[in-house]
């Protein structure tokens, strides 16, 4: 079986785990190995990376935010992505490449084309077979946020609603100019009619009939 790098794009809110968790779930029953991961902190140097750059009180300058992602990224793609597809298993991320374009990119205005080749070069240039982005309005993301955790962002959620119109925006654009690689789902529709969409996209992906 050839392995499959798959990524999971979209705001906060939008049920990038939930459906991931779903989706494991069918692939799992389609007889294919599972790695769940994440950015930032799929490793235990991420997790330290991810307590910098979420959690941290004080001041991050932006490059350097982009910088700790990217450190992040080398290391987890090195040591987890890259050996889980060579073994020819499924890893399904949430957030890459795409994140860092748009927030550290687009929204913090470090410039897209600029964070896209820092990040290439920090993951030495791999590219998801497939990305699905899950877009949702920022309200009703940051809606289900608050809801499921009581109002408590971190350093990046509590950014201004604008920010995270930004950020969809950034995320809108490059799944228009990469279609082949995007999938892009409404995640406002039904858990179940957002994971079929999903199964769907991915089929031919992942060699599975829908
Ligand atoms: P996420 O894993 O969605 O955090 P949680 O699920 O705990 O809310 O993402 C962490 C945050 O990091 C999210 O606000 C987006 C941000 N981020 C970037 O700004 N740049 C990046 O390259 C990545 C991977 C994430």
């Amino acid at each position: 079986m050839t392995g499959r790098f798959i990524t999971l794009e979209g705001g906060d809110g939008a049920g990038k785990t939930t459906q991931a968790e779903l989706l494991t779930a069918w692939l799992e029953a389609h007889g294919r190995t599972v790695v769940r991961t994440r950015e930032p902190g799929g490793t235990d140097l991420g997790l330290r990376i991810r307590e910098i750059v979420l959690h941290d009180r004080g001041h991050v300058s932006p490059r350097a935010e982009a910088l700790l992602y990217a450190a992040d990224r080398a290391h987890h793609i090195e040591t987890v992505v890259r050996p889980a597809v060579a073994r020819g298993d499924v890893v399904l991320q949430d957030r890459y490449i795409d994140s860092s374009v748009a927030y550290q990119g687009v929204a913090r205005g470090l410039g897209a084309e600029a964070i896209r080749g820092m990040s290439d070069w920090a993951a030495d240039g791999l590219v998801p077979d497939a990305t699905v982005l899950l877009d949702l309005d920022v309200t009703v993301g940051r809606a289900r946020v608050a809801a499921a955790r009581g109002d408590t962002f971190d350093r990046l959620e509590s950014e201004a609603a604008a920010f995270h119109e930004t950020v969809r925006q950034a995320f809108l654009d490059m799944a228009s100019a990469e279609p082949e690689r995007f999938l892009t789902v409404d995640a406002s529709a039904a858990q179940d009619d957002v994971q079929a969409a999903i199964r769907a996209g991915l089929a031919p992906v992942v060699g599975i009939a829908p």
